[in-house]
């Protein structure tokens, strides 16, 4: 399949992605915080449990993987496989996270040393898109520019090494939602992050036509005290990626970033309410859409299909939303 191709695949209509790509650190808070051990057994467990849900092929297109799930076997499967025998795309995570920048309290995202040969392997492993996320943080000081300009210089380096694999690259440049500004100020800060990432990504000789964006919603501070208004961050979080994303590019595929299960589906539903572009815009959560399957895996580790079920609710409802057809009344109705 061509790169444009994938690209599309992943934003279809009605379907999102499932960012399960969480590092071991990551996931073994996220098992610390339901009381379950971190290991790999219990961590392909729940992914598993996950990735073999009855309607996971109708909402999710592709599923981001950790590199230690895309080496996991289950049943004499490959995870790759059990994912492709259901027509959902797997894809890597490739950066390896995010380090302190020089003279700075910020961070800049590494692992661009010895990246060609590594996506090489894991487009052998299946993979056929990769993650990078960039991230940076809204304080009276922050984020400097040397931040904004070395996150988007090293993602674009690694977008167009993943598009020379025939890959697809989710470019991830994520503002974190802590901090006391108001949502003007989280609009200010992403369209000067996008515009930077848009300007390397051009200078790379990116092709925008198979690539994906995931970013953040525009949402005011999580410590402001400020309640998000649904029409405003559509508004604010519309018009920031219409002002600086090509139209080349297919969709758009949010990051949950912390905000709970209902308000991700919630603003991603008003997005699409009010979209007049061209761009899909779906999901690419991954507390937004795990969150309620862990607590109930929590709750009883074998009960396998009351995990399924409520993650088979969570994906349908940011199904819906990513097709403007969302409402309070079906969530509580789920
Ligand atoms: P959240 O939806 O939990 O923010 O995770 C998405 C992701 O992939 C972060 O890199």
């Amino acid at each position: 399949m061509k790169i444009n191709e994938i690209a599309k695949q992943m934003v279809l209509k009605g379907k999102g992605i499932l960012a399960a790509d969480e590092s071991t650190g990551t996931m073994t808070k996220r098992l610390a915080s339901v009381k379950v051990e971190s290991n790999e057994k219990n961590r392909l467990t729940f992914r598993h449990t996950i990735f073999t849900s009855k309607n996971i092929s109708k909402y999710i297109s592709g599923v981001i993987l950790f590199d230690e799930t895309i080496r996991q076997n289950k049943d004499g499967k490959t995870i790759s496989e059990i994912l492709n025998n259901q027509n959902i795309l797997p894809g890597i995570k490739v950066d390896k996270g995010a380090k302190k920048l020089v003279g700075s309290d910020e961070t800049v995202t590494e692992g661009l040393d010895g990246l060609r040969e590594r996506l090489k392997e894991y487009y052998n492993l299946g993979a056929r898109f990769a993650k990078w996320r960039g991230v940076y943080k809204i304080d009276t000081q922050y984020p400097s520019q040397n931040c904004i300009v070395a996150n988007a210089h090293a993602l674009a380096r690694y977008a167009a090494l993943v598009q020379e694999t025939n890959m697809v690259p989710i470019v991830e440049p994520e503002v974190l939602m802590d901090g006391k500004h108001n949502i003007k100020k989280c609009y200010d800060v992403t369209s000067k992050v996008l515009e930077e990432t848009v300007k390397q990504l051009r200078i790379a000789g990116i092709d925008f036509s198979g690539m994906v964006l995931k970013p953040n919603m525009i949402l005011n501070g999580k410590e402001s005290g400020i309640k998000n208004n649904k029409d405003e961050v559509a508004d604010f979080t519309l018009k920031c990626i219409q002002n600086n994303l090509p139209t080349e590019t297919p969709g758009v595929a949010f990051l949950s970033g912390g905000q709970s299960e209902f308000e991700a589906t919630e603003n991603l539903n008003q997005i699409n309410r009010q979209n007049k572009s061209s761009f899909a815009f779906t999901y690419s959560f991954g507390r937004a859409l795990q969150q309620s399957a862990l607590k109930t895996w929590a709750k009883d580790i074998k009960n396998i299909e009351a995990v399924q079920k409520v993650f088979d609710e969570r994906s349908e409802m940011n199904s819906l939303a990513a097709k403007g057809e969302w409402s309070a009344d079906l969530e509580n109705a789920a």
